[in-house]
């Protein structure tokens, strides 16, 4: 009770389904994953991404929920409880440390990239994109880069806003974003596909999206694929379980769970159809493009389409509020546990932890290997491992009767069936995808 009022309850199922929405949507969905899957041939690596998301990640996601809302305070103290509550080594408690720390790496090249779009709200809306061709905004994209200086003015507006709404705590703070925010988001990224559909060639990226063909695919795609399914759920680091801290008793996890799982990935597929018709049908854009896609091929088509300075400008505003509400959700976990501790407040641990992913920030604008290892180490290894972890827990080590009553779900089949999933399915995938592709890497 006391954890309670200290961080707050959302209102009611559907302030969590949006929290946890806006936490999920972001970057990972409209700026990662084209990209990614433009680097990974496409198809096959698109069906393994939506194998990953259906089985194991939405089931490792109710999991992870399941262990917030029965601890009911930030997942370190989270992972105390149920520890304790199941007659364990504290060592599980390790799953919310690493989880804190990874959140904090994830933040630091998150934050660049979010720099990136605020940037593209100004220089989109004044029409410096206009009757621009794919080379000519591929440079524009590239004088970015190149300017270090303005990008740490970017990264730290955008680190100061995130720091606003933790700081005023997540459910008071948050609420009011998610719920008018988000389905302007979903409008816009409608016109834009209707755009693309139009405009560019949406059959070539259809195919490109959806043919599967799996010579394309490496082993190292497979690990991208699952890294991307824990990365844009917000999964394997205590964010989600944060956020599950702060559930409605009750409330039905599945049934909200799969909402939310469903809603981040149609937004990822959207976002496909929206850049890659445009991706084909320009001369000097290529799928493998990088982490630059979207800031290069969406430019072309806002630079070339009526009314596109003002819906250019619409998109990337979204785009940075879509990454600010997810933002949030990876500063919140270590946030939460500071201020358990009682040694600061809410205020002072945000502002503690912020100082912490800014530096990290910084880093990365200046070593481009950082950014890239930090990437690496979070959503390849560090949210899997996490993942892997509270479906052993959840899975195998809790009582059956609390994971049953946490579900809410006495006598229903599907019950069953997740639990299942929980215990054999998911971890035997991860495990698999993991060992496999080190012994690819040690082979070849
Ligand atoms: N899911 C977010 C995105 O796709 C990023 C994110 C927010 C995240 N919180 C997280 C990723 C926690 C991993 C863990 O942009």
């Amino acid at each position: 009770m006391d954890q309670r009022k200290m961080h707050g309850v959302w209102a009611n199922r559907w302030t969590f389904i949006l929290a946890a929405t806006g936490s999920a949507v972001g970057l990972g969905n409209i700026w990662k994953f084209p990209y990614i899957a433009g680097e990974n041939g496409g198809g096959a690596f698109v069906l393994v991404y939506l194998i990953c998301i259906a089985i194991v990640g939405i089931p490792v996601m109710m999991a992870e929920v399941l262990i917030g809302r029965r601890g009911r305070m930030s997942p370190i103290n989270a992972m105390r409880y149920v520890t304790k509550e199941a007659g364990l080594h504290g060592s599980w408690t390790a799953i919310g440390w690493m989880g804190v720390l990874a959140g904090l790496m994830i933040m630091s090249f998150y934050s660049v990239v979010a720099g990136w779009a605020l940037n593209y709200i100004f220089t989109t809306g004044s029409g410096t994109f206009s009757g621009v061709n794919g080379e000519q905004a591929g440079e524009l994209f590239g004088g970015l880069l190149g300017d270090k200086g303005g990008q740490v003015l970017w990264h730290s507006a955008f680190v100061l806003l995130t720091l606003g709404v933790v700081a005023a705590g997540v459910t008071k703070g948050l609420g009011m974003v998610a719920r008018v925010l988000m389905p302007f988001l979903f409008v816009v990224l409608i016109i834009l596909l209707a755009y693309g559909f139009i405009k560019g060639d949406f059959a070539a990226a259809f195919q490109f999206l959806f043919d599967f063909k799996f010579d394309k695919l490496s082993w190292s795609g497979v690990r991208i694929a699952l890294g991307h399914a824990f990365f844009t759920l917000s999964l394997g680091m205590g964010a989600i379980m944060a956020y599950g801290a702060y559930m409605p008793r009750h409330a039905s996890l599945g049934r909200t769970i799969i909402t939310v799982g469903v809603l981040d990935t149609v937004v990822a597929l959207v976002a496909g159809l929206a850049i890659f018709p445009i991706v084909f049908a320009t001369d000097g854009l290529v799928p493998s493009e990088g982490p630059g896609l979207m800031f290069v091929s969406l430019p072309v088509a806002f630079g070339n389409m009526p009314g596109g300075q003002v819906f250019g400008t619409l998109f990337f505003l979204l785009v940075s509020v879509a990454a600010w509400s997810s933002a949030v959700s990876l500063i919140e976990p270590g946030v939460a546990w500071l201020a358990e501790t009682k040694r600061f407040n809410r205020v002072a641990s945000t502002v503690l932890l912020t100082s912490v992913a800014w530096l990290g920030g910084i880093a990365c604008i200046y070593n481009g290997a950082i950014f890239d290892a930090l990437d690496f180490l979070t959503s390849q290894i560090m949210l899997p491992l996490g993942g892997l972890f509270i479906a052993i827990f959840v899975g195998w080590l809790m009582r059956r009767a609390i994971v049953c009553s946490e579900m809410d779900a006495e006598g229903h089949p599907l019950f069953d069936i997740w639990l299942f999933v929980v215990r054999y399915v998911s971890p035997a995938l991860i495990a698999f995808i993991m060992i496999a592709s080190l012994y690819d890497k040690l082979v070849n």
